[in-house]
């Protein structure tokens, strides 16, 4: 099992960027969880944070060569306006699991449209950095593809 998570613009400033919204966890610290239960597991975990779409969309398709077997997005504000980067996760066909810090369904009504939710296995928002937890959780309880 290969996991890649990929984080979009913006979420390289959590732990500071409106701590009410988003907390107050850092990327740095999610990512070292993350790595460490994947390794626990006896998985391989890679993480990808860019502010730049196609950097976005570069990742996503170099996955499909890399050996990634799924993948969990949070693809921040590219969640309302990406086709490309829809494309490329259609693309490339590797299953994902999209994660949202904040419960996005509470918030502007232009955060309640996602690009991706269609095309990903689930969806989980609104419970913080326990969101990514819970992805790799379902993430590692998988069948080998
Ligand atoms: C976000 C929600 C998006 O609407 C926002 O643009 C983000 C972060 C979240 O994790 O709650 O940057 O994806």
């Amino acid at each position: 099992m290969q996991i890649l998570v990929i984080h979009g613009p913006n979420l390289n400033l959590l732990g500071t960027r409106e701590p009410g919204v988003y907390g107050s966890v850092t990327l740095d610290q999610i990512n070292a969880e993350l790595s460490a239960l994947a390794k626990k597991a006896g998985a391989k975990l890679d993480s990808f944070q860019s502010n730049h779409e196609g950097a976005l969309i570069d990742r996503v398709q170099a996955a499909q060569g890399d050996g990634t077997t799924f993948i969990i997005i949070n693809p921040a504000a590219y969640t309302h306006t990406s086709v490309g980067l829809r494309d490329a996760l259609a693309g490339v066909a590797i299953p994902f699991v999209e994660v949202h810090l904040s419960n996005v369904h509470k918030r502007e009504p232009f955060r309640h449209h996602s690009y991706f939710s269609d095309l990903a296995i689930g969806v989980i928002c609104g419970l913080g950095a326990a969101g990514y937890r819970l992805a790799l959780d379902y993430a590692l309880s998988r069948p080998s593809p």
